[in-house]
């Protein structure tokens, strides 16, 4: 039985087209019978800066549950939009606010970064990988990049043929890693 993945929409903007574009992961992988769940970033508490970190560790049960969701998983796909160059800030605090060593050591993830200009997000993942090699996560060498992604993203799927085939590699090789 393959464990469930979980895909991290990893921004808190409301309309943000990277839950749109985690859906759409969701999809390739029930595609393939494997189980999944969504954390969005967007349904943080509004005060989980304050209410969360530090000395407010584990004091807000609605990001208590987050907690849960990721000490239960084992597997991570992290969609991340790129924000001024990088990652956005909320995934740093999100994560700033988790049980520390432990909440991804020797878990295993993915990374997918989205733009709407010609990087895909490239620095943004490289980024995050930092992030997650300081926390102990193995992460998989296939990053793939959607750059552009409002012109390449129509009517709920992916146009771009490249992305679509980097997508599906993506999602053959994470299932075995
Ligand atoms: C605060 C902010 C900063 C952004 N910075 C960049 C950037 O540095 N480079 C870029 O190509 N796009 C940038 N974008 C656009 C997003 O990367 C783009 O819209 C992405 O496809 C999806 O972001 P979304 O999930 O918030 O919709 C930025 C968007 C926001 C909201």
């Amino acid at each position: 039985m393959n464990p469930k993945i979980t895909i991290i929409s990893s921004t808190n903007r409301s309309k943000a087209l990277t839950k749109t574009i985690s859906v759409y992961y969701q999809k390739l992988l029930e595609a393939k019978n494997i189980p999944t769940q969504i954390l969005d970033l967007s349904g943080l508490p509004q005060d989980f800066v304050y209410s969360a970190l530090y000395e407010n560790s584990g004091k807000n049960t609605s990001f208590n549950a987050y907690q849960k969701i990721v000490d239960e998983g084992e597997k991570f796909i992290f969609i991340i939009p790129e924000y001024n160059g990088s990652f956005p800030g909320v995934l740093k605090t999100f994560v700033d606010g988790l049980r520390y060593p432990d909440s991804f050591q020797g878990k295993k993830a993915a990374l997918v970064g989205l733009s709407a200009g010609i990087q895909g997000g490239a620095l943004a993942l490289s980024h995050w990988n930092d992030i997650l090699s300081y926390l102990g996560t193995d992460v998989m060498g296939l990053r793939v990049k959607l750059y552009q992604i409002q012109n390449h993203f129509k009517e709920g799927k992916i146009t771009h043929p490249i992305f679509q085939e980097l997508l599906e590699q993506q999602v053959e090789k994470f299932i075995k890693f």
